[in-house]
């Protein structure tokens, strides 16, 4: 049974029955104004208890891929490869699907955009980017003719929450990882989060969005929030900052797209400053409308749970996306040649190769941790791991990023002993 043929009624076959599948569960049974019901969820572990009657449950797939009155797959499983092998033949089917799983879209998405095509059928992930924002949507339908400028945002709602407790609770890294596990905030392996690789995943798929590029999230240079001292924050406190990892692109004056997730240090009269816990803002500034700022819950049950639903209902009246940017003429291609103005944090100097800065501004040395803030070119980061080994911290001031190169190289421009 198809759901194009007018009929609005949603047939659901659930994968997973973790935290989002359990807060959309709940919200489907609350709300039977939608014509979305739940039939069949699929699960790996029969053993555990549920929150739904226990006739709903199984464990083979077949059950729901094969069912013909299902028409809506969706996707909340915690397995990558489960989860790419249950869209992929759902979408052979004929079957609509509405996934969370930003690892498998980022990954596979020239892929699942050529199984749409194929099979006339749609596959919507809000949820897979910042929760309960909107934001796919809207790069996809609203900024579909003014030039986007720039899309830049805290997308991963766990570090976030890391990074806040740390700072404003004196919470332990480890303690405040283990809270955004409890809360469920965290993935399964939450080393995703943490590494930055989480967010740049999601950063490759708002990528495809905002500017009808598909780039495989390995080639995005990204980090997390691992290397980050206590000395580091402290010292960015003292100079007025809150560090946030942040995931940026940025269209250059040659067409090109500058992208990246890196720590980076925002002032409080930045966006991203007052942004805590587990929210996530975005700012998009684009020709026409400028700068706006989109905030809202970035991770837990019912902010990812409210955006399958925005999905489920945009199915309703056959909504899909259209990928209009990624038909344009124009390849974007992405960009290393530019300059960002980092803070580097470190023990011993004979980490940091300070010839490859193009100019140095600042040197702090005290007993315990030094700094280098100053200006480096792009590629550099791309070709050198110096700045990712053990000890070794990097964080991007905000509005860093500069196109032209800066001739002058030195050192010693001011030095600082404390
Ligand atoms: N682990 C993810 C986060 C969940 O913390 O942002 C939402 O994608």
């Amino acid at each position: 049974m198809s759901i194009q043929n007018n009929n609005k009624q949603l047939t659901i076959g659930l994968f997973g029955f973790g935290v989002v599948g359990a807060a959309l569960y709940e919200v489907l049974v609350q709300t039977p104004t939608l014509n979305a019901t739940i039939k069949k969820i699929c699960i790996r572990h029969p053993e555990k208890t549920r929150t739904a009657a226990p006739d709903l449950f199984t464990t083979e797939s077949e059950d729901l891929l094969n069912d013909d009155d299902i028409n809506v797959i969706v996707e909340l499983t915690n397995d990558p490869e489960a989860a790419y092998r249950i869209a992929k033949q759902a979408l052979q089917r004929g079957k609509a699907v509405v996934s969370a799983g930003k690892k498998i879209i980022s990954e596979h998405l020239e892929e699942l955009v050529a199984l749409q095509k194929q099979y006339d059928t749609p596959f919507l992930y809000e949820a897979a980017c910042c929760a309960s924002i909107p934001v796919i949507r809207n790069l996809e339908e609203y900024y579909d003719n003014d030039l986007l400028h720039s899309i830049s945002g805290i997308v991963n709602g766990s570090t976030n929450y890391i990074l806040t407790r740390m700072a404003e609770g004196g919470v332990s890294f480890a303690d405040a990882l283990k809270e955004a596990q409890d809360a469920g905030f965290a993935e399964t392996d939450p080393t995703l989060d943490i590494s930055g690789q989480d967010a740049v995943n999601k950063l490759s798929i708002l990528l495809t969005h905002a500017y009808g590029v598909i780039v495989h999230p390995s080639a995005i240079l990204h980090a997390g929030i691992t290397s980050i001292q206590a000395e580091d924050t402290a010292y960015a406190r003292e100079k007025g900052y809150r560090v946030k990892l942040v995931a940026a692109a940025r269209k250059l004056s040659d067409g090109k797209v500058a992208a990246y997730v890196l720590p980076s240090f925002e002032r409080p009269t930045g966006k991203f400053y007052d942004v805590r816990n587990e929210y996530n803002g975005v700012e998009i500034e684009s020709n026409l409308a400028d700068k706006q700022f989109f905030y809202g819950k970035g991770a837990g049950g019912f902010p990812t749970a409210s955006a399958v639903l925005s999905d489920l209902s945009a199915l309703r009246y056959n909504y899909r996306y259209e990928y209009k940017k990624l038909q344009q003429a124009d390849e974007v291609q992405l960009s290393r040649d530019f300059c960002l103005r980092v803070c580097v944090s470190f023990k011993s100097l004979l980490h940091v190769p300070h010839e490859q800065f193009e100019r140095v501004e600042e040197w702090v040395s005290t007993e315990h941790r030094c700094h280098i803030t100053g200006t480096i070119h792009f590629s550099k980061l791309i070709e050198s791991d110096w700045w990712r080994a053990p000890g070794v911290s990097l964080a991007v001031f905000p509005d860093s990023l500069t196109e032209h190169r800066i001739k002058e190289r030195s050192l010693s421009d001011v030095f600082v002993e404390v």
